[in-house]
C-alpha cells in the first residue's frame, strides 16, 4: 500500500533536483516588459443584459425568455446597452447516452424541437435573439451536477435518466460541451457555477437520494485551507482555453461563478471576464450589502475585459420592489459605480414604469459603461456611511456617491479633496439631474436611511496635469500582490444566513483575499501612513509584488515610497524598482519607521510602468506592508 506514494515520492524529489541543478530558478519579480492581464474574450465594459434566475429560478422557458428579449428591444434598454439575454439553471433535459451530446428540455424550449441526429438544438434560438440585436447566454457547471440538483429538488425542470444521463456539468466534458455550446449552437455567453465541485461528496443526502455520481469536493466554503484552489482554478482554465478554441473571433464572455471561493477574488482577472465575489444575492437589504462589500474594496483587480461581480441585480424584488424605490435605486447606482455586470433579474413583461426609469437611467449607466474602467475607489468608508468616487474617462469628470447605509438620517460631508478636486466642484445629480455647487471646502447633505445620492462632478482635478494610481485602478494589472496566504476577509457586511438559521454561532468571514492591494488603503483597510505621514491618494500593497501600470501618453511616473507604518514585518528592508517597459529607470530602499522617500522617473515613449516592492532579505514571514505614496502618472 504504501509503495507507491513512496516512489512518486522520490521520483518528485529526483526531478526536482534535476530541475533546480539544470535551470535558475525564475524570479517571480522580475518585469515582464508588456501587460500580462488577461485579454480573452470581449467584455471591454461591464457585461449588460438580462438572465432568467433571480425573474424565474428554474421555471424559465422560450416564452418567457423570448418575452423578455422583445421588451428589451421596444423599451430601448437593448440600445442603452443591455444585449445579453442569459439562461440560467433548468434548460437541460439530459446528456444522451450514445455520444454524450447535451439535450435541451423542448417542451420548455419548443423551436430547440429540430429532429435528426442531433436530437435538440439552440440554435433557432439564438438564430432569434441575433436577428433582434441581441446575444445569447448559457449556463452550466464545472462539475457533473448543477445546483439545482442539490437545492432545487422539487422543481419540475430537473435533469432526467440515469446517473449518467443527469450529469449535465462540464465534467469530463469541457471540450464537446463548449463546442456545442459555442461553435454549433452559437452562444455568446457562458456563466459557469461551482455546486459539482462543492456539494456531490460522498456523504451528501441527496447523493445518496437521487444516486448521483460522487465527486470529493474541492471548494470547503468554510474552509479556505480545506479547498483545493490550484484545482479549482486549474478546471476554470480548462474551461477558458475550450472557449478559445470555440470562439476564433473572440466574441464570448466567461463568467465564474464560484462564489467568492477558491481565492477567486483574486485570480479571477486572469482565468475569466467576471467572476463572483461572494454567495448568492438575495432581495434583501442585508444581503445586497453581503455581496456588494464583496466586491468594493477590490478595485485594483477589474478593469477592462474583467470585472468583479456582486452577483446579478435583484431591482424589482422583496427590499428592492416597486415599493421600495430608494432601495432599488440605491441597489442599482451601487451596482453602476463598482462596475458590476448590470444584469436584470426581473419578469420584464410585466414590469412598471417606475422600475424601467432605474434600468434605463442613461447617466447612471454610463457610469457603468465608462471606457476607462476605473471602478469606484472608497473615499469615506464606515458600517454608516461611504463615499465613493469614480474616474471617468472623458474630460475629468468623475461618478461620486454619497450612501446612507445605516437606520437613522445621516449627514453626509464631502470635499472637493475626496475627489482629488481643488476648487468648487459642480454637482450633477443623475437621479433628479439637477445641478448643485460644492463651493469653498465641503458640502454637507442628508440622506435618508438607505439612500444614495449619485452625481457627476466636474471641477479641477488636483493633479491638472497628471493622474493619482488610486483614481485609474482600470488601468492597474496587479501581476503579484504579494499574498502567500489565503485569509477570509473580514471587512464584508454579514447577512444572518438567509437560507439557515441561527444556530450555528454566526456568519464567518470567508472569502480569501484578505490583504490583497487595495486604492487609497493599506491591504489591511488602515489609511496609507508612512512615519508618522499620511497619504491620501496612493496604493497600499505588501511586498514581493508587481504591478503594471498603463503609462501610454504621460511622461514621468513620480511617488512617496516606504514601508507602512501599519507592517506586522518591522524588521525587513523593502527594495523599491520603477521599470519602464522593463528596463531599471528607478530604485530606492526602505525599512520601518523612516521618512517616505521620493521615488520618481522620466518616461519616454514608455508603454508600461511596472513597480516592484522586493523584501530584501526575508528574515521575518511575517507580511510587509508598503506605501506607494501620492504614486502618479504625469503628462
Ligand atoms: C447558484 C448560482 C446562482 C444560480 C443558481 C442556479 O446558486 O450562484 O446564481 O445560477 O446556482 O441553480
Amino acid at each position: 500500500m504504501l509503495k507507491a506514494p513512496l516512489l512518486a515520492f522520490t521520483f518528485l524529489a529526483a526531478t526536482m533536483l534535476i530541475a533546480t541543478t539544470a535551470a535558475q530558478p525564475v524570479d517571480p519579480l522580475a518585469p515582464a516588459g508588456h501587460w500580462t492581464g488577461a485579454t480573452a474574450g470581449r467584455a471591454a465594459t461591464p457585461p449588460m443584459g438580462w438572465n432568467s434566475w433571480n425573474a424565474f429560478r428554474t421555471d424559465v422557458d422560450e416564452a418567457k425568455v423570448m418575452g423578455t428579449a422583445k421588451v428589451l428591444v421596444d423599451s430601448g434598454l437593448r440600445d442603452l446597452g443591455y444585449r445579453y439575454v442569459n439562461i440560467d439553471d433548468g434548460w437541460w433535459l439530459k446528456r444522451r447516452s450514445r455520444d454524450g451530446r447535451m439535450q435541451v428540455r423542448t417542451s420548455i424550449f419548443p423551436s430547440a424541437k429540430v429532429g435528426g441526429s442531433e436530437g435538440s438544438s439552440f440554435r433557432p434560438f439564438t438564430d432569434k435573439l441575433h436577428s433582434m440585436g441581441l446575444k445569447a447566454g448559457i449556463y452550466t457547471d464545472i462539475g457533473g451536477n448543477a445546483c439545482s440538483q442539490a437545492y432545487d429538488l422539487h422543481s419540475p425542470n430537473l435533469p432526467e435518466g440515469t446517473t449518467a444521463e443527469r450529469q449535465i456539468g462540464l465534467r469530463d466534458h469541457v471540450q464537446q460541451d463548449i463546442k456545442l455550446y459555442f461553435a454549433d449552437w452559437g452562444f455568446d455567453y457562458i456563466k459557469v457555477d461551482a455546486c459539482g465541485i462543492n456539494v456531490y461528496g460522498a456523504d451528501s443526502p441527496v447523493v445518496k437520494q437521487y444516486k448521483y455520481n460522487v465527486y470529493p469536493p474541492l471548494i470547503d466554503q468554510a474552509s479556505i485551507n480545506r479547498t483545493n484552489i490550484p484545482a479549482v482554478r486549474a478546471l476554470y482554465q480548462q474551461v477558458a482555453d475550450a472557449l478559445a478554441a470555440s470562439n476564433p473571433d473572440g466574441d464570448y464572455v466567461y463568467s465564474i461563478c464560484a462564489w467568492g471561493a477558491a481565492d477567486v477574488r483574486s485570480w479571477g482577472k486572469d482565468v475569466g471576464n467576471l467572476w463572483r465575489t461572494s454567495g448568492d444575492i438575495t432581495p434583501q437589504w442585508s444581503r445586497m450589502l453581503h455581496t456588494f462589500d464583496s466586491a468594493s474594496t477590490r478595485a485594483l483587480y477589474a478593469g477592462p475585459g474583467h470585472w468583479n461581480d456582486p452577483d446579478m441585480l435583484f431591482v424589482g424584488h422583496g427590499d428592492f420592489d416597486v415599493h421600495h424605490l430608494t432601495e432599488a435605486r440605491t441597489h442599482f447606482s451601487l451596482w453602476a459605480m463598482i462596475n458590476a455586470p448590470l444584469i436584470i433579474g426581473y419578469d420584464l413583461r410585466h414590469a412598471p414604469p417606475a422600475l424601467m426609469d432605474i434600468w434605463s437611467n442613461k447617466d447612471i449607466v454610463r457610469l457603468n459603461q465608462d471606457s476607462g474602467g476605473h471602478q469606484a475607489v472608497l473615499a469615506y468608508d464606515s458600517d454608516d456611511v461611504q463615499i465613493f468616487v469614480k474616474t471617468l474617462s472623458d474630460s475629468g469628470t468623475k461618478g461620486v456617491l454619497l450612501f446612507n447605509r445605516g437606520l437613522v438620517p445621516a449627514r453626509i460631508t464631502v470635499t472637493p479633496a475626496q475627489l482629488k478636486m481643488v476648487g468648487d466642484v459642480a454637482l450633477t445629480d443623475l437621479w433628479s439631474k439637477k445641478t448643485m455647487m460644492l463651493a469653498g471646502d465641503a458640502l454637507t447633505l442628508t440622506l435618508q436611511p438607505r439612500e444614495s445620492r449619485v452625481f457627476e462632478a466636474r471641477g479641477k482635478r488636483q493633479l491638472a496635469d497628471g493622474m493619482y494610481l488610486s483614481e485609474i485602478p482600470g488601468a492597474i494589472n496587479i501581476a503579484r500582490d504579494g499574498v502567500t496566504v489565503s485569509v477570509p476577509d473580514p471587512v464584508i457586511h454579514r447577512m444572518a444566513n438567509p437560507w439557515g438559521t441561527t444556530t450555528n454561532g454566526g456568519e464567518r468571514p470567508t472569502y480569501a483575499g484578505w490583504g490583497g492591494a487595495r486604492a487609497d488603503a493599506t491591504p489591511y483597510d488602515q489609511a496609507l501612513t508612512v512615519d508618522g505621514h499620511v497619504f491620501t491618494s496612493g496604493i497600499g500593497i505588501l511586498a514581493n509584488s508587481r504591478m503594471e501600470v498603463k503609462a501610454d501618453g504621460f511622461k514621468r511616473f513620480q511617488a512617496k515610497v516606504g514601508v507602512d507604518d501599519s507592517t506586522r514585518n518591522l524588521k525587513d528592508q523593502v527594495v523599491f524598482q520603477v521599470f519602464g517597459d522593463g528596463h531599471l529607470l528607478a530604485q530606492a530602499t526602505a525599512a520601518y519607521g523612516q521618512p517616505a522617500q521620493a521615488l520618481a522617473a522620466d518616461l519616454a515613449d514608455v508603454k508600461i510602468v511596472e513597480l516592484v516592492a522586493r523584501n530584501a532579505a526575508q528574515t521575518s514571514d511575517l507580511p510587509l506592508v508598503v506605501s506607494w505614496g501620492d504614486a502618479a502618472l504625469v503628462k
